[in-house]
């Protein structure tokens, strides 16, 4: 299974990086299926899905403010790149931090997991809501 959806270049600006304030349409539960993950780099947003449902990180790193984005785009790829919630996912290209593929740190120098948003689905069509956090553990489900 892999990522679903192009993942462009980044811009790597620190803090000048930031997640809009909003609700955006994100994709469908047809087009996000189990064990994939889609950037939207101009929401800076990585939404996934896992046996629980559909859920939505920011890539806003916690460090310093640096966009994160799928391991072996602009990072050293791992063996469980892009197939596993549990191994590495997703780094940052400021420092080399590291989180898995729901956005929890797996590796240093952040120290806290990426920010997680709600998730509504209606009709098979995923919305996040931007302007509220959630826990990590929680899911849309579908
Ligand atoms: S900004 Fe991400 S590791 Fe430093």
């Amino acid at each position: 299974m892999g990522a679903a959806g192009a993942v462009s270049a980044l811009g790597c600006g620190g803090d000048s990086n930031s997640t809009p304030s909003g609700t955006f349409a994100v994709g469908t539960t047809t087009e996000i299926t189990v064990g994939t993950w889609k950037r939207l780099a101009d929401k800076h947003l990585i939404v996934g899905r896992d046996a629980g449902g559909v859920f939505a990180f920011g890539t806003i790193c916690p460090h310093e403010g640096f966009d994160v984005d799928f391991e072996g785009s602009q990072c050293p790829a791992s063996p469980n790149a892009r197939t596993s919630t549990t191994g590495n996912l997703v780094c940052c290209s400021g420092h080399g931090g590291r989180f898995n593929g729901t956005g929890v740190v797996t590796g240093g120098p952040p120290t806290t997991n990426l920010t997680h948003y709600k998730v509504t689905i209606a009709s098979g069509n995923i919305s996040v809501d931007t302007t509220v956090t959630v826990p990590v553990a929680e899911r849309a489900t579908v």
